[in-house]
């Protein structure tokens, strides 16, 4: 099994079961508005995730539960407009999809048409069978994601690692190969034992790819301001931190206002 990086010009949803089958590790960020994704995009990124997250990251929001359908359209037309190569997952916002597997429908139809991204994500095993196969059977790509599902943080009462115990386990074990059967391309496995994980990677033949989730899956998934250092209050033991851009936006900042305040910006040659 080769693990060389291959010259895709174009990641589709083939392309990573592709990657998959030939042993090469899926990598994927989040992104939710035009100049980050064209960074990202540009540095090789195989999946970008217009995440729910950016209830949090973006809107400043406690839970990913405010963030409204209209919102991560905005969201996901943004990236698309920034990408070349990339393929662009959307969220379905919490409320879009749990009631009736028709607005499910209507709701993936909104992203699709209105956003021209790629394909959409959904939380959950079989409570959300039937709006899952009504989106497939629309012709749209669904990634699923089990384990922890932040729409669900009421309900499990804590951001801790899920499917300790072994009923939960088992419900994951099922619910990733109903996710397969259904015809969902991928997985996302969030916040569940390593051991667990890699054991759910090699039963399905889609790829899965983890956060927090350890290294034996398809891929990784980070949330991209996670990664970058701006959210220094969050630290979970998965999150590698790639800069540290808290400190140095926060130096760039208080160094642009002395500059301004002691006249020092703008000097002769910044100006006309
Ligand atoms: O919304 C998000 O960013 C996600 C990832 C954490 C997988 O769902």
């Amino acid at each position: 099994m080769s693990t060389a990086k291959k010259d895709y010009k174009r990641i589709t949803v083939k392309t990573l079961v592709d990657m998959k089958e030939q042993g090469e590790k899926i990598a994927m960020l989040t992104a939710y508005d035009f100049t980050m994704a064209k960074i990202v995009d540009a540095a090789g990124i195989d999946v970008i995730l217009v995440g729910d997250s950016a209830s949090n990251v973006m809107a400043g929001h406690e839970t990913t539960l405010p963030i409204t359908l209209d919102q991560m359209i905005y969201h996901a037309s943004s990236v698309v407009r920034g990408i070349e190569r990339a393929l662009v997952v959307v969220d379905l916002p919490f409320g879009s999809y749990q009631s009736d597997s028709k607005e499910a429908l209507r709701s993936a139809i909104r992203i699709m048409k209105e956003s021209g991204a790629h394909a959409v994500k959904l939380e959950g095993g079989k409570e959300i069978k039937d709006s899952i196969k009504k989106i497939l059977n629309a012709g749209i790509p669904v990634m699923g994601h089990l384990g922890l599902t932040p729409q669900s943080i009421y309900k499990f009462g804590t951001y801790t690692v899920r499917a300790r115990e072994e009923a939960e386990a088992q419900k994951l074990r099922e619910d990733a190969l109903m996710l397969e059967k259904l015809g969902c391309f991928a997985i996302v496995l969030e916040k569940v034992p390593a051991a667990l994980a890699t054991e759910v990677a090699q039963s399905v033949s889609v790829p899965v790819i983890g956060i927090g989730a350890g290294g034996g899956v398809d891929g990784q998934v980070l949330v991209t301001h996670d990664m970058l250092g701006m959210t220094h209050e969050f630290s979970p033991r998965f999150l590698r931190r790639y800069l540290d851009l808290y400190n140095d936006m926060s130096n760039a900042f208080g160094q642009y206002v002395n500059d301004v305040k002691s006249k020092d910006f703008p000097n002769d040659s910044e100006q006309y």
